[in-house]
């Protein structure tokens, strides 16, 4: 039986970031001004082992969790990241293994990843206006670096494949349909993503909100809609059909119609602090008990403990008054 928080939701997710690093610099994730040269990321010995991370999942996946997510941080900057794949895959219970990279190293990585067990994998891929592009990852990494990520992906047999475009008004709502034409009929599925207040870092406002609404009203001028049902309880994105049966489209909707009433997601800090909900400000530090002696009882307990007093709904209760709160930074803690 999953544990359950104080709302009843049960653990179903655990999403791992392996690393607080990026190659890119996003506007909108870790601008340059903080996570400069002197930024202090961690360091190798206070970030969880691929065996530390395996026993907890392990864990996680006998509490109720059924998909993990890998992220970052960019998770393919880390070291034989395959290896952890390997081991993630062999987790018996576990139904779904994915991982959300910006694509750049994959033309490398994505057929050892393949190998290692990965079976379907999420790029983002904010606009394919390459000075637009430019521009949001802020280290001039051009769209044909990811689409050929994309390209290395699908000739590795990754599938299904998700494509994740953060909106932010003034900088990429203008390419919006023209990254929906693109993926129109390829079997690829894009999500577009409300700009979140994610962190401390970014600038956030939310007169840079693009509205799930309004993205879905410009795609569907150029390009019918028609809603689908979500696949499971809890589904992050809204989803679409094209009526010309050229595939779907999602939109996640965090700001103006928010899912926390189903949010079943935890998530592991690379330094192994287990956090309850994206904005939270502080986690609970399993990594102490791993390296103080714990056993595997006494770390599933822990768990379960932090679980059952959850009561996280922080994007339910966005207001002027939640604002001012400490947040981690999604670099930190993973999309
Ligand atoms: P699938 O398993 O492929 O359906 O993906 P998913 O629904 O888990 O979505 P994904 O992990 O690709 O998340 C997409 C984006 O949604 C993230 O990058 C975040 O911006 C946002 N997101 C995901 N989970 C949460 C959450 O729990 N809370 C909020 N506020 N946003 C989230
Ligand atoms: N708002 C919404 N999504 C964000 N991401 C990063 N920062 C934000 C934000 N402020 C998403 C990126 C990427 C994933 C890792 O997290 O789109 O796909
Ligand atoms: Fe890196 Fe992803 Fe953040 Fe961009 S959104 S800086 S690629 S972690
Ligand atoms: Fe879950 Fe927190 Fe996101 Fe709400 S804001 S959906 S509780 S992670």
């Amino acid at each position: 039986m999953p544990v359950r928080d104080t709302f009843d939701r049960p653990l179903r997710d655990l999403r791992v970031s392996v690393t607080d690093r990026c190659n890119f610099r996003c506007v909108y994730c870790m601008p340059k001004e903080v996570f400069g040269p002197s930024f202090q990321f961690l360091d190798r010995q206070e970030i969880l082992t691929y065996e530390e991370i395996v026993r907890l999942s392990r864990l996680f996946v006998a509490h109720g969790v059924e998909k993990i997510r890998v992220t970052g941080g960019e998770p393919l900057v880390r070291r034989d990241l395959p290896l952890l794949i390997e081991q993630l895959s062999a987790l018996d219970g576990l139904q779904d293994l994915t991982l959300t990279t910006n694509g750049a190293l994959l033309p490398a990585q994505a057929g050892p990843l393949r190998e290692a067990g990965l079976e379907r994998i999420t790029i983002s891929l904010d606009s394919l206006d390459d000075a637009t592009f430019r521009e949001m990852n802020d280290v001039d990494v051009g769209v044909d670096v990811v689409l050929a990520g994309i390209d290395a992906a699908r000739e590795a047999g990754l599938w299904p494949i998700k494509v994740n475009a953060v909106v932010k008004r003034g900088l990429n709502d203008h390419t919006i349909v023209d990254l929906a034409r693109h993926f129109h009929g390829t079997g690829i599925i894009v999500r577009f993503i409300e700009y979140m207040d994610v962190g401390t870092t970014n600038g956030w406002v939310l007169d840079h909100v693009v509205p799930a609404a309004e993205i879905v009203e410009r795609i569907d001028a150029a390009l019918p809609l028609e809603p689908l049902d979500p696949n499971y309880v809890g589904e992050v994105a809204r989803r679409y059909r094209y009526r010309d049966g050229g595939g779907e489209v999602g939109v996640i909707t965090s700001i103006t119609q928010p899912f926390c009433g189903d949010c079943t997601r935890a998530r592991l800090s690379p330094e192994g602090e287990l956090f309850t909900c994206l904005f939270g400000s502080t986690g609970f530090d399993l990594r102490a008990l791993l390296r103080g002696g714990a056993t595997d009882d006494e770390l599933a307990d822990a768990i379960a403990r932090v679980w059952r007093i959850r009561d996280d709904r922080y994007s339910d209760l966005r207001t002027e008054a939640t604002a001012d709160l400490k947040r981690v930074e999604m670099s930190h803690i993973g999309g």
